[in-house]
């Protein structure tokens, strides 16, 4: 469609002809129907008239606030070196798209000053950041700065082949676990087993292994927690356990038909699964014919490492594998990019595996965005996206609960962002004399998000090097038949031979934090015995194995697969055969030597023949267990 300008020229209009979402407010819980509007927010409107005389709200005098500025020294967009998008990609260092942005810096840790003034001259609230509205009440949606960004780049670059019109809406709010126990709230109704028929239970579907967090989030309100079958890429559409079988045959003397999913698609926790584009679409395709909500829980989405796609798959130099052909446009994982899907408008991000958002005909998906991994997690700084209706919902339940994340973690983010606004610019704080600064705006902050994939994605390689280069157990001996290792003797006329035993195994992440290590216990010389002695004879091998990579010399903390197990039959069956290891957490320089004592330890138990030195590590485990905690003053670090 085009209009006339008053010049007469005709400018192109977009006319937005994707169709609405579809009303699925039938999801919604008894409490989240009947919550009606703040009672302040009929006075917005009147806030915003010049001059209006403000004594209708319970607001604390601006004046009066503690803080006068907000300061602080910031990395520069180009701290980090990016890495390929593609494994037959050179890395994108296009600093020349950055310069328009006027980004200085280099890959050092050079910093940037960033003040939040105390009052912007700036008149419109969607580009004013300062004091004054910043840490006055506000209002749930988010502070109108950062919200107005966060809006327009989830729905033109995040998710420009959102296929419902206007794309996702966004409230902001304090991280993804916020935003799931919230969503929660909306779309689950409590139940008891003391009060409640056993016919109204609700059910969440969730991958067999998954993030603790969130599964301790359902299970209180009475939910019954359903694990569906993974795999490498992460929840299975088909199979035995999969999403099919299990909306298929379900059991409804377990309650209803599961009408909540929750999943993260990538670098799933703990599996480190990259959900690839037709998984999504095969499992949306069941979502929406058994009438399931998908909540994408993502705070992983910006690391995808295209490297562990090349590492993984033995096909790579085949010129017959298409999917690493230099000439297709392909995401992280090598699938290829669809026909006609429409672009971000930067390599890195187009590069990477696209939301369920992207394929959201119905409107039933509600996705997660969390500053924690890209930003800092102790900001508690997130969005979620969603249909609008559904979205509407949720700022009722923020009205009433969080009310909006802190003012402080959101005008300093927004400041960055945004930069110093032009109106401000004449009397500047002190330490900006002479200089407006620029904001990062959308392409400092994507070449921010591709530098520490970047970072990441190298430690990822130097930890999944080690631990791969010591996963077996190298045995040489001498052999006087086929069937037995002799003692060694050196003088003694028989074969030498080198006999390898496989430790663990683990896929290389194509995605998030982890690498999720399955332990072969099977092979260690004890496992007879373990197996035999009782139904938890295992879990009690693995976690022997667990306590000695506490000790001495190896010193390493992994997380059993046992916390990530949804239900106590996941546990018991697999849980106990996986390990999860972060690389994200310990400094860089440290990564190899403690990866390399991690591959030492597992070696150095499978040498353990000797029943008795496990069952003491466990007795001893056992009794550090009953003991208060020798160190009570060490700064507790939550596991993710
Ligand atoms: C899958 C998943 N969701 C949510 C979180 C927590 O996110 P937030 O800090 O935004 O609450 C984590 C943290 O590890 C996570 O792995």
């Amino acid at each position: 469609m085009a209009f006339a300008s008053p010049a007469g020229a005709s400018i192109p209009i977009h006319v937005d002809t994707r169709p609405e979402p579809k009303d699925l407010s039938h999801h919604l819980s008894r409490a989240t129907k009947s919550r009606e509007a703040s009672a302040v927010k009929v006075f917005y409107k009147y806030f915003a008239i010049p001059g209006i005389a403000q004594l209708a709200g319970g607001l604390p005098s601006n004046d009066y606030f503690l803080f006068d500025t907000i300061g602080a020294k910031i990395a520069f967009p180009n701290r980090w070196q990016p890495t390929p998008n593609r494994p037959v990609d050179p890395p994108s260092l296009d600093d020349s798209s950055l310069s328009a942005a006027r980004l200085n810096g280099t890959s050092s840790r050079q910093s940037d000053a960033v003040t939040v003034p105390h009052s912007s001259a700036q008149t419109n609230p969607l580009r004013k950041v300062d004091i004054a509205t910043a840490l006055q009440y506000g209002t749930a949606q988010g502070y109108p700065p950062l919200y107005r960004f966060l809006r327009e780049f989830t729905q033109t670059t995040l998710h420009p082949n959102c296929p419902y019109k206007g794309g996702p809406e966004i409230i902001l709010t304090c991280g993804n676990t916020d935003g799931f126990s919230k969503t929660l709230l909306a779309f689950s109704n409590e139940w008891s087993v003391e009060k409640d028929w056993i016919r109204d239970r609700e059910s969440i579907l969730c991958e067999k292994f998954a993030f603790m967090t969130a599964i301790q989030t359902a299970k209180p309100r009475g939910l019954n927690v359903v694990p569906v079958e993974v795999d490498e890429e992460g929840m299975r559409h088909d199979g035995p356990g999969g999403l099919r079988d299990i909306l298929e045959n379900w059991d409804y003397s377990r309650g209803k038909l599961p009408h909540l999913m929750y999943t993260v698609t990538v670098g799933q926790n703990p599996t480190s699964g990259v959900l690839s584009l037709q998984r999504r679409r095969d499992i949306y395709a069941l979502c929406s014919k058994y009438d399931v909500l998908i909540v994408e829980d993502d705070p992983y989405w910006y690391l995808q490492f295209p490297s562990a796609t090349a590492r993984n798959t033995t096909t790579v130099s085949d010129p017959l594998n298409v999917s690493f052909n230099p000439n297709i446009e392909m995401f992280a994982n090598a699938e290829p990019r669809p026909d006609g899907w429409k672009s971000s408008g930067f390599k890195y991000l187009d590069s990477l595996v696209p939301s369920y958002i992207n394929i959201d005909t119905d409107g039933r998906v509600i996705r997660l965005d969390t500053f924690s991994k890209i930003v800092a997690p102790g900001c508690r700084l997130g969005w979620l996206s969603a249909q609008p209706a559904f979205v509407e919902r949720i700022l009722r339940i923020t009205e009433t609960s969080t009310a909006q994340p802190s003012g402080l973690v959101q005008s300093m983010v927004a400041e960055v962002l945004l930069g110093q606004d032009e109106a401000d610019a004449k009397s500047p704080p002190a330490q900006d004399k002479g200089a407006l600064r620029q904001g990062w705006e959308f392409t400092g902050w994507v070449r921010w998000l591709e530098g520490l994939r970047g970072n990441y994605e190298r430690r990822m390689n130097v930890m999944c090097q080690i631990l791969e280069s010591g996963n077996q157990l190298v045995k040489t001996g001498r052999r006087n038949s086929i069937s037995s290792i002799v003692s060694v003797d050196l003088n003694a006329d028989e074969w030498e031979v080198v006999e390898k035993t496989q430790m663990y195994s683990f896929e290389w992440p194509v995605g998030g934090m982890f690498i999720w290590v399955r332990l072969h216990f099977e092979t260690h010389s004890l496992y007879p015995l373990f197996r035999r002695s009782s139904t938890e004879g295992l879990d009690r091998f693995s976690r022997a194995l667990w306590v000695w990579l506490t000790k001495k010399p190896y010193l390493v903390l992994v997380a059993p697969g046992t916390m990530f197990s949804p239900t106590p039959e996941v546990a018991a069956k697999e849980g106990w055969q996986y390990f999860r290891l972060c690389f994200a957490a310990v400094d860089e320089e440290q990564i190899a030597p403690i990866s390399q004592r991690f591959a030492d330890a597992i070696a150095a138990f499978w040498k353990i023949k000797d029943p008795k030195v496990i069952e003491d590590l466990l007795q001893e485990n056992a009794e550090s267990e009953k003991m208060p905690a020798k160190a009570a003053w060490v700064p507790l670090i939550g596991i993710c």
